[in-house]
């Protein structure tokens, strides 16, 4: 595979064989527990391959796997389970009792419960710094610091890191940084570029993109991804070869379907933001973003994701999501269909009100997945839904 490709060729061409000739177009599911082998010879040459047992590895695995990383511009990739899986036996590969990590504090609520919570069972502490405020960041570090976790653009409040600026004071200090770019997707942003190891990605979202499936992504270089490998085999997270196959579906469509996503989601930012009844709206590339200059360096497209405040109260907020007709009410975001969710209710539901109050994660947050839809049609179901809470008078709003 030529690494000079665009994405929209490695998305479709990455993992396969280009010489291979006679043989199925799109990859079969290898869907066995376990490989023959003819003798015992045959059985130790093929432990450390892809047809020994499938929680070490699969044929289908590996396709998508080489697709991934010809996209992140990786050595290496792996698909997990699911992004919860990616990011934790990530996490566990690279610590040990006694360590320290540095996170910012918009990280995925199960992320944030995983390093608050979980990790300092086994005697792993995690500070938590502001997101942009890069001195804070240097400042937690500790001779015992391991790696530093962070997110871009950080779900929900789309904020928008300098990736350069956080693996450059990583580097400094010894230290792995590990990114979960699930909003990014690689079409958007390519988080190896400015000096991150590892990119981290829930593969439900944007790469699979048509929720109908779980899973998750880790890429980097190869004595990294050998080491989380091993982890993964371990701790039993590799992902099923049929969903595998669907990942690799999925991620066919995944450039042609994030650059529209990044043009409708534009689209419905400029029309939230001009409305009388929206307080805010979030989204990198709006000229008014706090970081839109870094968003424009390091990011090709804004991406289908974006959240917004109506002018009102949290149940103002709620009769909104409940008048939309196009935009499901459901959690979780990046595929074809639009998707609309109170992030305090649900992503975000599980962390304390006044840790949430520290993220900007407020009540009458509403955040969007744009799908493929029209964008014409998603902005008039906007448009009828934010009539309806206009409708109702101020004096019978509950508070
Ligand atoms: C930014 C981000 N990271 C990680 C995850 C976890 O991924 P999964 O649900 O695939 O385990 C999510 C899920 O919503 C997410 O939004």
């Amino acid at each position: 595979m030529n690494p000079d490709y665009r994405p929209e060729t490695k998305a479709v061409r990455g993992g396969a064989d280009l010489e291979k000739k006679n043989g199925p177009l799109a990859t079969p599911i290898y869907q066995t527990s376990t490989f023959e082998v003819t003798d015992n010879d045959q059985q130790l040459r093929v432990t450390p391959t892809d047809m020994f047992y499938s929680r070490y590895g699969n044929p289908t695995n590996t396709v998508v796997e080489k697709t991934i990383a010809q996209l992140e511009g990786t050595e290496a990739a792996l698909v997990f389970s699911s992004g919860m899986n990616a990011i934790t036996t990530s996490i566990l590969a690279l610590v040990k009792s006694g360590d320290h990590i540095v996170a910012q504090r918009d990280v995925y609520g199960g992320v944030t419960k995983f390093l608050s919570t979980w990790l300092p069972r086994l005697g792993v502490e995690t500070t938590f710094v502001d997101t942009t405020e890069y001195t804070q960041y240097e400042q937690a570090i500790r001779p015992n610091t391991k790696l530093i976790h962070i997110e871009s653009p950080t779900n929900p409040t789309l904020r928008v890191v300098d990736m350069e600026r956080v693996a450059g004071i990583a580097k400094k200090h010894g230290l792995r940084t590990l990114m979960d770019a699930t909003f990014g997707t690689p079409i958007n942003q390519r988080p190896i570029e400015f000096g991150i190891d590892l990119v981290l990605h829930s593969g439900t979202k944007f790469f699979a993109g048509h929720s109908d499936v779980i899973c998750g992504v880790a890429a980097g270089g190869k004595d990294l991804i050998d080491a989380i490998r091993s982890t993964r085999t371990t701790l039993g997270g590799n992902m099923d070869p049929h969903a595998a196959w669907l990942l690799l579906r999925g991620i066919k469509t995944l450039a042609v379907r994030v650059q529209r996503q990044n043009e409708s989601a534009l689209r419905v930012a400029e029309f939230l933001e001009q409305h009388p009844k929206v307080a805010r709206v979030h989204y990198p590339l709006l000229a008014g973003h706090p970081q839109y200059d870094l968003a424009q360096r390091q990011m090709k497209g804004g991406g289908g994701m974006l959240s917004f405040e109506v002018q009102g109260t949290g149940d103002d907020a709620r009769r909104l999501t409940e008048a939309l007709r196009l935009f499901t009410l459901a959690p979780s975001l990046g595929g074809v269909e639009s998707l609309v969710t109170i992030p305090a209710l649900t992503s975000h539901a599980m962390i304390s009100p006044e840790h949430r109050a520290q993220m900007g994660v407020t009540d009458q947050m509403v955040r969007l997945s744009v799908g493929v839809e029209s964008a014409e049609d998603l902005v008039a179901d906007l448009e009828q839904a934010l009539r309806v809470v206009e409708a109702v008078p101020v004096s019978s709003r509950a508070r």
